[in-house]
């Protein structure tokens, strides 16, 4: 028997409540595991989450909209975050930024159309004194040039050719 989209979903949260519990604090990390898997928090996501939970729909929604590293949208594979608090600006953000909307071809709040990349801003990542600072996915650049910049982007639309090389064979 085909599992649907919906079906997996819910066997997915339904699991991750199992592993991290049905209270109000289990809400964030499932938030986090579903975002990780799908890229995104749809409204069917946290529908499903109410339910296991036993709350609204609406607190639900609160959480999933208040975290900037939760999306009500599908994100890209790769999510860069430029850093664009004071220090990191004045370590020349603005020129690794422009680089970036060059590059991909899109603005900040965006996502390419191959939905490879997503442009966002990040409030301060600890990194002050080596900015500018970024992250891409869950890993941590520092003293970004723009040259640099060039190069991260090739490196992301390698890694996912060479996968996909790699399934096709496989
Ligand atoms: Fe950019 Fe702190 S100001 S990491």
């Amino acid at each position: 028997m085909l599992i649907t989209d919906r079906e997996r979903l819910r066997d997915d949260i339904a699991g991750w409540a199992g592993r991290y519990g049905r209270e109000r604090s289990s809400l964030l990390p499932i938030l986090q595991e579903i975002q990780k898997k799908y890229r995104r928090v749809s409204d069917h996501a946290m529908q499903i989450v109410a339910d296991l939970l036993g709350i609204h729909p609406i607190e639900v929604y609160g959480v999933a909209s208040f975290y900037s590293f939760l999306s009500l949208t599908r994100q890209g594979k790769y999510v860069i975050r430029l850093c664009r608090t004071i220090s990191c600006d004045m370590a020349g953000k603005e020129s690794v930024a422009q680089q970036l909307r060059n590059d991909l071809g899109i603005g900040f709040g965006q996502t390419t159309p191959d939905g490879m990349f997503t442009l966002e801003w990040a409030n301060c990542l600890g990194m002050c004194d080596q900015g500018p600072a970024m992250l891409v996915n869950d890993k941590v650049y520092t003293q970004v040039t723009p040259q640099q910049v060039n190069d991260i982007i090739e490196q992301c639309r390698r890694a996912v050719s060479v996968f996909a090389t790699h399934n096709k064979e496989h």
